[in-house]
């Protein structure tokens, strides 16, 4: 077997070295990337007198072959084919003879795969950008459908203050608004070539960068050749905005999962996103977002594993590297699932208004209470003890808030007035909060609005 680095060699490399080092099993995927990244290439090497425009044309019309067998599904894989670059030069010679010889001119694996994948993953941020932005087009429009829905919000799990559904769910869409000004972030500095290190000094031809980063779309271009084949960056910052996002989604399943057991009844997963037990029968299960919540620990664990791969290798490129690239990949896949997964399920959501106002305990009404004191002119922290006692009482007589006695309040302070109870409704005490941020009906509709208009999700206006 023909190796392309074979000419130093005399003896062959051990079978299960080459399993052990080959990557094409997973490197596979950056065809597209790789063919893009020669076709460029082949372009400035014109520029740069190596090949002739006519070479340049066999080159490019191999390249396209090469392109369409593998968009075909049809392109043959053999044995010596270590790697996606190694495969596409070997296939590329079969077909026009000897002048691919010369498309390797000035470069190096080392910055070639990091040109390779930075192209992919430019390509999936894109489609991972698209997916956040339509859960958060799900979140607003279960949201909207509830606006005014009561619900007992939670601190600790327990109940402590009545919020809107739709301020609790929005908390998402804010989340998921964050990770997306984080993508567009990092997105700067992924979109850097770093074609034209070679393999780390440098290329000595007379290449013209700027054209390669233009004619590849890419904004910048690596300025240290050293640096540009040695970093993963971009890739730890990926996984690391990644294992963010999972965090969210980890979240809102899990606030799901305990609103959707029998004991809360909040919500019902739609059958399309719940599955049932093999013993028993009376079983749905949410396992959609059970996994959201799994994957979230493989997530993480990606993002962990490339900093372990990074952080002993002396400077460049090391095979180490090539460890990148799994990791990737999986957080691609994963996240390109569940965030349709979840945007599926919060679509579909079940909302059971009766049920969570028969969860919403009154004691949750205690600090309007205490708010009333505090307008009367009672410094909050006496106003704080004065209702604890009052809850105490409640507790031991087993009489909500809301119907207190006035006489019986009285007893624990002479401000009460008549006009208390009307403070006494979850309703109230949740449009209080008017200000900015609050969970009041102006402005949770507000902020609806504002995170439509961030998420770029406007109504086109007739
Ligand atoms: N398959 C290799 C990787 O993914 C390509 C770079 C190989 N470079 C080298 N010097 N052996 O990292």
């Amino acid at each position: 077997m023909t190796q392309l680095w074979g000419g130093r060699f005399s003896g062959e490399t051990d079978a299960l070295m080459r399993q052990f080092q080959d990557s094409l099993r997973f490197d596979i995927r950056l065809w597209p990337d790789d063919i893009s990244g020669s076709m460029a290439w082949a372009r400035v090497l014109v520029g740069a007198g190596v090949l002739s425009e006519a070479e340049a044309e066999t080159v490019r019309g191999g390249l396209e072959s090469v392109r369409a067998e593998f968009a075909a599904d049809q392109f043959g894989i053999k044995p010596g084919d270590e790697d996606i670059h190694t495969a596409v030069e070997r296939r590329l010679k079969e077909l026009v003879g000897d002048v691919a010889g010369k498309l390797h001119t000035g470069r190096s694996r080392n910055d070639q795969v990091a040109t390779d994948t930075r192209l992919w993953l430019k390509r999936h941020i894109a489609q991972l950008r698209q997916q956040l932005t339509g859960l958060q087009a799900a979140i607003i429009a279960k949201a909207e459908e509830h606006l005014n829905v009561i619900m007992p919000g939670y601190t600790h799990l327990q109940q402590a203050q009545p919020v809107r559904f739709s301020h609790w769910l929005l908390s998402f869409g804010w989340q998921l608004q964050r990770d997306k000004d984080r993508l567009d972030d990092l997105l700067k500095r992924v979109d850097v070539l770093p074609l034209g290190s070679a393999a780390l000094a440098g290329t000595p031809f007379a290449i013209d960068r700027l054209a390669l980063a233009a004619d590849l779309g890419f904004a910048a271009v690596s300025v240290n050749s050293m640096d540009a084949v040695a970093d993963r960056d971009y890739i730890l910052e990926f996984l690391s905005w990644a294992a963010i996002v999972q965090v969210h989604l980890s979240r809102l399943a899990e606030d799901l999962i305990i609103y959707s057991s029998r004991e809360f009844g909040f919500v019902e997963l739609d059958d399309a996103y719940s599955t049932g037990s093999s013993i028993m029968p009376q079983k749905k299960n949410p396992d959609s977002l059970e996994l959201i919540r799994g994957k979230t620990g493989r997530v993480i664990g990606s993002m962990t594993g490339l900093f372990a791969t990074m952080k002993g290798q002396p400077s460049t490129y090391n095979k180490d590297s090539q460890e990148d690239k799994e990791p990737l990949f999986d957080t691609v896949d994963t996240l390109s699932m569940t965030l349709p997964i979840a945007a599926g399920v919060v679509s579909t959501l079940k909302v059971n208004t009766a049920a969570i106002y028969d969860q919403m305990d009154s004691a949750m009404l205690a600090t309007e209470l205490a708010d009333y004191l505090a307008d009367k002119g009672m410094p909050f922290r006496e106003a704080h003890h004065i209702v604890g006692q009052i809850v105490r009482q409640s507790i031991a007589l087993d009489q909500p808030l809301f119907s207190f006695p006035l006489a019986a309040l009285q007893q624990f302070s002479p401000l009460f007035g008549r006009d208390v109870h009307e403070r006494l409704t979850f309703n109230r005490a949740a449009d209080r909060r008017a200000g900015i941020g609050g969970t009041g009906a102006g402005s949770v509709a507000q902020q609806l609005e504002l995170l439509r208009e961030q998420a770029g999700l406007e109504e086109d206006e007739e």
